[in-house]
């Protein structure tokens, strides 16, 4: 939607300024005057929310990278430091810890937003192919800020993920080893991981920049998927989404500071408190939260180069998402059937997530003993996962492509207001219709 700009430079200054470089202007219409579909809800809050918590980890990210060593010797003292020693170090570090899930909350909201509302469709597909690009660097951040800490997880989460590598064929091994710096995972790893952790934030930024860039070509899709038609149909961001993203930005805030504040050690896992140390293997390794899903996926197969390309397909068919639903209509409000099988994709996803954080063999209905298929018991988390993992191509493979061509949608409104303007608690004139005819 990039229309004229609307920028009128007030005092000498802005006018010779805009002159040279044009900055303020160019702040003026992306974040000022853009145009805005009237009609977004809260979710559409969380791309804000999303740019706030990345300057959260940034600014954190650097503080502690002022008291933090890397090395295998001192990076756990030093983050013991950082907790006991520095001024309110222990209240950067628990931002930090916790912006990192809160971060993710973020994103899988965002994520969700757009499959429900299909705002990857044409002419948004270079919008999200950014935002998966996005997502990439975001999970290699996270993963290598858990190593960082050298506790028992660190370490040996570290080991267990670079040593997926080695499945490629061939290349595998070359690979690894030119990963660690070495023949184990040691120094050398330690020092990379904080150095690549402390660079990738910065190149989200900058896709961040082009994520943002991307949107304003097109301008945003909104809750009913049909494109604006008029000027009628949008208001511009400022005042209208300033406050309401600033208030969503509030919301979002208590509730991850109640979580640096009561329990900033609830999404972390209690072996990392114990200095790594490569001869004594944890019981259960389990990676954060966030990556639990793709854990799960990792471990459904039961050959390990098998599992490792399914979980980096689980991501890679996101790219591909765009040509792979055949749909004319953007948004699920208009396409039960499709909203039908969302559901079932999220509650697929929630189910992996669980299961990841299960023992593969571990029952899923305690003492009720099944017969065994190839590896395993029917009644295990690997088999929960499996039927998991199934769904979860599924939906993007069969039943995405498919169901665009065979369903039947429901009438889609001709413009952006229509449906409000026709909503049985609203006539025209704005009055608010009797109880019984508000459904
Ligand atoms: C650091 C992470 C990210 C930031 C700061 C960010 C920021 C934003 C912002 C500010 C918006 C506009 C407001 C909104 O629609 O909520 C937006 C829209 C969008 N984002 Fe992101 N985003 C991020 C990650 C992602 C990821 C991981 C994806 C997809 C995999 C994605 C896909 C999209 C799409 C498709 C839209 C357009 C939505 C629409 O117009 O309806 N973003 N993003």
């Amino acid at each position: 939607m990039s229309g004229h700009s609307t920028y009128e430079p007030k005092t000498g200054f802005e006018r010779w300024l805009d002159m040279r470089l044009p900055i303020v202007r160019m702040a003026h219409d992306t974040a000022l005057a853009f145009p805005t579909p009237k009609n977004l809800n809260y979710w559409w809050t969380f791309g804000g929310i999303l740019a706030v918590m990345l300057v959260v980890q940034l600014v954190t990210g650097i503080v502690l990278a002022m008291h933090y060593v890397p090395h295998v010797d001192h990076a756990f003292a030093s983050v013991e430091r950082i907790m006991r020693d520095v001024n309110y170090g222990w209240l950067i570090r628990y931002m930090h810890a916790n912006g990192a899930s809160m971060f993710f909350v973020a994103v899988y909201i965002h994520i969700l937003r757009n499959l429900y509302y299909g705002s990857y469709k044409a002419p948004r597909e270079i919008l999200w192919i950014l935002g998966c690009v996005i997502y990439l660097l975001m999970m290699a951040t996270a993963f290598m800020g858990y190593v960082l800490p050298w506790g028992q997880m660190s370490f040996h989460g570290a080991v267990v993920i670079t040593n997926l590598l080695g499945a490629l064929p061939i290349v595998g091994e070359a690979i690894t080893t030119w990963l660690w710096g070495g023949f184990a995972v040691d120094n050398p790893t330690l020092n990379r991981f904080f150095s690549l952790h402390y660079l990738l934030p910065f190149m989200i930024a900058g896709v961040v920049a082009l994520h943002i860039w991307a949107l304003h070509v097109p301008g945003n899709n909104n809750p009913t998927g049909v494109n604006v038609k008029s000027a009628e149909d949008t208001v511009p961001f400022h005042p209208y989404y300033t406050v309401k993203d600033g208030f969503a930005i509030a919301v979002f805030f208590l509730m991850f500071a109640s979580f640096v504040f009561y329990n900033p050690n609830i999404l972390g896992h209690a072996d990392n408190y114990i200095p790594a140390n490569p001869l004594v293997t944890p019981a259960h390794i389990v990676p954060e939260w966030y990556f639990l899903p793709f854990y799960a996926i990792l471990r459904a197969v039961p050959d390990k180069l098998g599992g490792v390309l399914l979980m980096f397909g689980a991501i890679g068919v996101l790219f591909v998402l765009p040509w792979l639903d055949t749909s004319k209509v953007r948004s699920m409000r208009y396409r039960p059937t499709a909203r039908l099988y969302f559901l079932i994709f999220v509650v697929a996803c929630l189910v992996l997530g669980f299961c990841g954080a299960k023992l593969p063999d571990d029952p899923v209905i305690p003492g009720v003993s099944t017969f065994q298929l190839f590896d395993a018991d029917l009644n295990s988390f690997v088999w929960l996962s499996r039927i998991a993992t199934a769904y979860y191509f599924a939906y993007f493979v069969v039943i995405l492509p498919i169901l665009g061509l065979t369903e039947t949608p429901l009438p889609v409104p001709d413009s952006i207001s229509a449906p409000v303007l026709s909503h049985p608690a609203t006539t025209p004139a704005g009055a608010v219709a009797s109880p019984e005819k508000r459904g």
